[in-house]
């Protein structure tokens, strides 16, 4: 089972701003974040992220969309989505015995963090747009892990945007 994460980032590695309005995202990383969740037909994202995306905009009608959050007796938005408070551990076993092969985890920080704390993530790909944020949210965070990656592509998306593409290697702590 293969879990790589998908986000965008300002140059300073930021993944939100203060204002939280995602005004500075290129449309190629929309057509990217759309690519990648019909691919592996398996989302992962946290609560607050499904809130900004739900009911218009969730990238995937069919297929698994897991939400991470304590509140499991909420009403979803489709039937497609599964409200969980499991680990990352019983998450991935969960959607491997659903025959997937891959996963993409769309944000935000509280769930990336808990995937890259599980040493669970294989890959990551990082949309760098053309923006300096002066506060906002981190990648990762509360986090006091390692890792080592290797570069396996950098592809220039438009004249501002690029985009990184990372193998996870070794986890130091
Ligand atoms: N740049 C990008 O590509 C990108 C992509 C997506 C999002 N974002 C940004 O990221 C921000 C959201 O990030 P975030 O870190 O605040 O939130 P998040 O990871 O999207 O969601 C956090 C929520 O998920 C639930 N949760 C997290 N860990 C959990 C666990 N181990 N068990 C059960 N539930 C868990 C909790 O929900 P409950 O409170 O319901 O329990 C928590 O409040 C937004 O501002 C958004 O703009 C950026």
């Amino acid at each position: 089972m293969k879990i790589i994460i998908y986000l965008a980032a300002s140059a300073n590695g930021l993944i939100s701003n203060n204002r939280n309005v995602p005004d500075w995202l290129s449309p190629e990383y929309g057509a990217g974040f759309m690519a990648i969740s019909q691919r592996t037909q398996a989302v992962i994202m946290g609560k607050t992220t499904y809130n900004i995306l739900s009911p218009d905009y969730l990238p995937l009608k069919e297929g698994s969309l897991v939400v991470l959050t304590h509140d499991t007796n909420a009403t979803p938005s489709q039937s497609n989505v599964l409200f969980t408070s499991d680990s990352p551990e019983k998450i991935v076993a969960a959607l491997a015995s659903k025959g997937h092969t891959e996963a993409v985890i769309i944000g935000g920080t509280q769930t990336v963090s808990a995937f890259m704390k599980a040493g669970l993530v294989n890959e990551i790909i990082l949309v760098v747009e053309p923006v300096l944020f002066g506060s906002g949210l981190l990648f990762v965070d509360d986090a006091d892990f390692e890792y080592q990656l290797a570069l396996l592509d950098v592809k220039k998306l438009n004249n501002n945007t690029i985009q990184l593409h990372y193998e996870v290697k070794g986890k130091r702590i």
